[in-house]
């Protein structure tokens, strides 16, 4: 029913290369912000240099790190990308990956509403418009400086998350455990599929997918996370549906004060800390990163 990766085993991506991780789900309000914010400070937590990368238009990361670049109008990953096109010269700004740059306990490339043009910008380019961001962070050396570049990706199935996709080596998977999610994974993983079968380069890893805003009192949302796991972990592997997140008023409290839950000393927050600590782990403690398809 979903999307069957394929065990080809690669080992070609350099050693200091940052690992390029996406939360993605073309459905809104999942929780795809809050995972990547939090997962992104685990990993700081555990001693990794990270790098944020905002690529949703609404900017919702950026804002939970601090910078809302519709008010600033500053530099943000729009331009990175945009310059790094050769052929769009007359739409180029002075712009370079230290001006986007936001520093801070957290690195950041902040976006905002500038990237809902990025479609149709790139429309008319002769070259791959799939692989705009792949080739934008090769180009600007970012992967070189950090250890893993965080990436959070809009409620869409666009031209922006087929770029996320081909420039991640992993995904993370929000989702709701209902009957519209599972429609809306099912169109996920084909459009994954058709980025394998362009064979243009390897496609990323599903790390996990993480059931959020469950509640487990209402006994249908039981039985459909029951249905909904059985059927993901047939394809992608016992254990890849990981421990659901509730609904929690912790995070909305921390999320509110702009902090990570990291940042909170009682005892409120500590099981939301194991749980962002095990999906960091999952990351920095995986093995098995090429293991797809490969033809770069
Ligand atoms: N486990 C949770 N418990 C309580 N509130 C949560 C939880 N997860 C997310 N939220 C809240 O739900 C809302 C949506 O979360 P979030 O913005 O992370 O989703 P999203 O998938 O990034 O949305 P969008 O698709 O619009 O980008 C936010 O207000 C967030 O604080
Ligand atoms: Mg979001």
């Amino acid at each position: 029913m979903f999307f069957r990766q394929r065990s080809k085993q690669s080992n070609d991506t350099p050693q200091n290369q940052a690992k390029v991780i996406a939360f993605l789900n073309q459905k809104g309000g999942v929780g795809k912000t809050t995972m990547a914010f939090n997962t992104a400070s685990a990993l700081v937590k555990q001693g990794h240099k990270v790098l944020c990368l905002d690529m949703d238009p609404q900017g919702n990361l950026s804002q939970l790190l601090g910078v809302d670049v519709d008010e600033t109008d500053g530099a943000q990953a729009y331009n990175l990308l945009i310059n790094s096109i050769r052929e769009l010269k007359a739409l180029h700004s002075p712009v370079l990956f230290q001006d986007a740059l936001v520093k801070g306990k957290i690195d950041l490339i902040p976006s905002g509403q500038l990237l809902s043009g990025f479609e149709l910008s790139v429309a008319g380019i002769s070259s791959p418009r799939q692989l705009i961001l792949k080739r934008m962070l090769e180009k600007t050396g970012i992967l070189s400086q950090y250890d893993y570049v965080v990436i959070d990706g809009p409620p869409t199935l666009g031209l922006l998350v087929v770029n996320i996709l081909c420039a991640c080596d992993g995904v993370m998977v929000p989702f709701r455990p209902d009957e519209f999610s599972r429609k809306g994974l099912g169109n996920f993983y084909e459009v994954l599929g058709q980025i394998e079968d362009m064979g243009v380069t390897k496609i990323p890893k599903v790390l996990a997918h993480i059931p959020n805003l469950v509640d487990l009192r209402r006994k249908q949302e039981g039985e459909d996370l029951a249905r909904i796991t059985h059927d993901l972990e047939s394809e992608f592997g016992q254990g890849n549906v990981v421990e659901p997140f509730l609904n929690k008023a912790p995070l909305v409290k921390s999320q509110a004060q702009r902090k990570s839950v990291f940042e909170y000393q009682s005892k409120e927050f500590a099981p939301l800390q194991g749980q962002f600590d095990e999906l960091a782990n999952l990351i920095s403690k995986n093995n098995s990163w090429n293991g797809l398809s490969e033809a770069r």
